[in-house]
């Protein structure tokens, strides 16, 4: 199928017009809020309490009076409650690990999976993938939905897996060097940890056959795509997506366009909404992204509260809608004497800086009454010669930036190479001591 762009697509959906994806969306809608309603008891409840129908819905506007669906929710009907078919249905469960131990239990038929590897199969077009392309996985396998996630993606457009899983960093790359995989699909931190094993093992990070990667399951900034393409000469893709949505492969960015992951949207229904108020806004506002499923059977999700920040952005390589990159969580945004200030910000200011390095941990704690901020980063292993003479500068300029661009008063302390803890999946950016020492 050949895009605007002259691009193909992996199927026809993709480079539909508006009218038919939105046929289809009405048409799938309907068929999902009336199998959430018929099978979940926890919708019907929900529904009737609202005074909503299936029925109710006429056009797409009128999903804004369905009510929410959270992850508090998720976890109340804990472990199987909100699975709208049998057991004997379902072939398989994943599950997030939960803060507060109680994890969040995930769904799939056999159709749900075939799905799913159908859009990661897209996804992996999109960034550029093809048939007989070798892939190296080091997503977690496991209840996490990444490693699987990708593994039955990429199988099913045909290349060759390698599934690596998390960890065991130095098996990766040698792994890496000998095979000489096409494609890499791991967190975007963890590639940083390779980047840094290349290094350990004199081994040029720019010298494999690497040629794409599609990075996600944390937000990473656009100085950090820039950083990853330049360390290993690679295409780097941003892969979008949720365990209660399906998995990876919600929405996912094009190789040609590179400007926000395209939401398959002919399987997930995006709204953005004020997250104070709950109020559905127009596209291009800025709020909380909001998704419906429009075809998942064993967990039909109605309105999923995903706490991530975006805009929707209109439509580019494909006729779907994309999101602007994540800017991340409502809940990691951290409130800095009243400022809002995300990790992701920090991180972009960081990487303008030459000498520092993506490795950084932001420590926050109360001195008083007041929040204290230290930002700790490494050096550039290149520059490490030169710490003695630049490192205030580097910290002062960097302590600079922070105080004009994001208007906080932080510490920036310059810390040993290998001194942050390196990431085997999703990185922890974010040391909040406040709640703690209160
Ligand atoms: O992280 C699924 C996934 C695996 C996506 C592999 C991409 C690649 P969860 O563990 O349920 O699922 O975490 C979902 O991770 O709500 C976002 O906050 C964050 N996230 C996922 N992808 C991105 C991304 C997987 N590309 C949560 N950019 C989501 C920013 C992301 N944040």
């Amino acid at each position: 199928m050949v895009a605007a762009s002259g691009v193909t697509a992996y199927e026809p959906i993709e480079t539909a017009s508006r009218d038919e994806i939105t046929a289809l969306q009405v048409e799938r809608l309907r068929w999902s809020l009336r199998h959430a309603y018929d099978h979940v008891d926890h919708y019907r409840r929900k529904f009737d309490e609202r005074g909503v129908h299936p029925d109710d819905l006429k056009t797409l506007a009128d999903l804004s009076q369905f009510p929410f669906t959270t992850k508090a929710d998720l976890r109340d009907n804990y472990p199987f409650k909100m699975f709208a078919v049998s057991r004997d249905q379902v072939v398989r469960v994943h599950a997030s690990s939960g803060t507060t131990g109680q994890p969040t239990v995930v769904g799939y038929t056999q159709n749900d999976v075939d799905m799913w590897a159908t859009l990661m199969a897209r996804s992996i077009y999109a960034a550029g993938g093809r048939r007989g392309d070798m892939v190296h996985v080091g997503y977690g396998y496991g209840l996490f939905t990444g490693g699987l996630g990708a593994h039955y993606g990429a199988e099913r457009l045909g290349c060759m897996v390698i599934p690596m899983s998390g960890g065991q960093t130095e098996r990766q790359v040698q792994l890496i060097a000998d095979f000489q995989p096409d494609i890499i699909m791991v967190t975007p931190s963890y590639m940083l940890n390779l980047a840094d094993e290349f290094a350990r093992q004199g081994i040029a990070a720019d010298s494999t056959r690497l040629r794409i990667g599609l990075f996600g399951a944390e937000p990473w900034s656009e100085s950090m795509r820039r950083e990853i393409e330049r360390t290993f000469a690679i295409d780097a893709i941003d892969l979008y997506g949720l365990s209660e949505v399906i998995g990876p492969g919600v929405a996912s960015e094009c190789a040609e366009s590179k400007d926000g992951p395209v939401i398959w949207e002919d399987h997930f229904y995006p709204e953005i909404i004020d997250p104070v108020s709950g109020e559905a806004l127009p596209d291009g506002s800025s709020g909380e992204l909001v998704f419906t499923s429009l075809s998942k059977e064993a967990l039909p999700i109605i309105r999923y509260r995903t706490r991530d920040l975006t805009r929707l952005l209109p439509p580019t390589a494909r006729s779907m809608r994309r999101i602007d990159k994540i800017t991340g969580r409502s809940d990691d945004m951290l409130i800095i004497r009243g400022v809002n200030v995300f990790p992701s910000q920090i991180e972009e200011l960081i990487l303008k800086q030459p000498m520092l390095s993506p490795h950084y941990q932001i420590e926050v704690w109360r001195d008083g009454h007041l929040d204290a901020v230290n930002v700790n980063v490494e050096i550039k292993r290149e520059y490490r010669y030169r710490l003695p003479v630049d490192k205030e500068h580097v910290a002062n300029t960097l302590q600079h930036h922070i105080k004009s661009f994001i208007g906080i008063s932080a510490q920036v302390r310059i810390v040993e190479i290998g001194a942050i803890e390196r990431s085997l999946g999703k990185a922890c950016r974010v040391v909040d001591k406040r709640q703690t020492a209160a």
